[in-house]
């Protein structure tokens, strides 16, 4: 990606194909996890290492992806698969406090055949934070597949059973899913948890769900980068990264779809929830860097995406069973679903999500975004010496 102009940023190839397993070679870092013993030998490492895994409690938690450099130590690890917990009753207090600490310590937990249904995801979901974002695509319990208003359709099922077709709305309006982002960095009031609960039976081989670690890569930025991204506020709209994923069906938003979102503003660096570690807050939502053009806005904020998103800081995780979870920060990483395709199988998975209750739930308001914007015109993007990505 070379040149960055209105006309031309959109017409870009932008579409992810289907990373894991197809393209997966044998020689990438980029890790895939599924249980031992599950049939099927993926083609990359098995990351699902039970040598690894250690006990809090009654629990067990095996970390996921270890960061390479010497000086790493277990707490820096990203994602763990956690077993012990008796999902067929309300889960205590002191197991959820618990689950928090562990959440704040890898961003992504996996949680395998929970037995979960949509009335326990959404309980569960609820004893994490205060509120649920409501669905906005929720019509109405007679309207809507799953109905419930807490839970998000995310699966590529119509409400009569079908698969979605190609050219349909929801397909296209899916495509940006497929680009790596943060849940809800479009509103000005953010989620901080997404949990995605998976029904019915996934075809094996064919669903993923992919993460990068925000905070490694923040922390590995060189010193001179990272002191002049610190200050930086970004412009988040959800019908731009519509628009990156589908550029003729999103190139303008309906009236009514522009009106339910309009852009929302938060600090590119952020403190994490845990730990004293920072992280990039970016998603294929962001659309400017206040205070810059549009053309360095986007060249900067892929620069940042595709940094973050070098296979030492990704693994994928797949959909086995009917019941298998997976709850992430996403004030500390970003996710992608693979794209639909033409032949894709029955994906049924929904979402509650999490709005934030912590000190930087609202974003970057109207007298702090003139600030910033007034500091930023100062950085421009060629004194931004970025290291090159392998
Ligand atoms: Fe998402």
């Amino acid at each position: 990606m070379s040149t960055f102009t209105e006309t031309n940023i959109y017409s870009m190839p932008r579409v992810y194909a289907n990373t894991c397993p197809e393209a997966e070679s044998s020689s990438s870092s980029s890790l895939m996890l599924r249980l031992e013993g599950s049939g099927e030998k993926p083609r990359s490492e098995v990351v699902h290492d039970s040598s690894k895994s250690y006990r809090k409690g009654s629990l067990t938690i095996t970390p996921v992806l270890h960061p390479c450099t010497e000086s790493s130590t277990r707490s820096t690890s990203f994602g763990a698969q956690v077993d012990g917990i008796d999902w067929s009753r309300p889960i205590p207090e002191d197991i959820i406090a618990q689950l928090i600490e562990i959440q704040d310590e890898y961003a992504v937990l996996i949680f395998r055949k929970t037995g979960l249904d949509n009335n326990r995801h959404v309980a569960f979901s609820q004893q994490l934070g205060q509120k649920l974002e409501i669905n906005p695509f929720f019509y109405g319990r007679e309207n809507d597949r799953i109905g419930d208003p807490f839970l998000w359709d995310v699966s590529n099922i119509n409400r009569d059973g079908s698969i979605v077709q190609p050219n349909s709305r929801r397909w296209h309006h899916s495509l940006g899913n497929a680009l790596w982002h943060t849940d809800s960095s479009y509103h000005q009031e953010r989620s901080k948890y997404s949990l995605l609960l998976s029904h019915g039976t996934p075809a094996r081989g064919g669903s993923w769900t992919h993460f990068a670690d925000t905070r490694q890569a923040y922390e590995d930025l060189p010193q001179a980068v990272k002191g002049m991204l610190d200050d930086l506020v970004v412009e988040h709209d959800l019908w731009h990264s519509r628009r990156l994923g589908s550029p003729t069906i999103f190139k303008e938003p309906l009236p009514q779809e522009r009106a339910t979102k309009p852009p929302a503003y938060h600090r590119l660096v952020q403190q994490a929830p845990a730990q004293g570690r920072k992280a990039l807050y970016i998603a294929a939502h962001a659309k400017l860097i206040v205070g810059w053009s549009y053309e360095d806005s986007q060249k900067l904020i892929w620069k940042l995406i595709d940094w973050c998103t070098q296979p030492k800081y990704v693994f994928s995780m797949e959909w086995l069973d009917g019941g298998d979870m997976v709850w992430w920060d996403n004030r500390q990483s970003m996710h992608r679903a693979n794209p639909y395709t033409a032949s894709m199988t029955a994906r049924d998975v929904r979402r509650a999500t999490i709005i934030d209750d912590g000190p930087f739930a609202w974003g970057v308001m109207d007298q702090e975004v003139a600030a910033a914007k007034q500091k930023a015109e100062k950085i421009s993007m060629g004194q931004l010496d970025f290291p090159q990505n392998p």
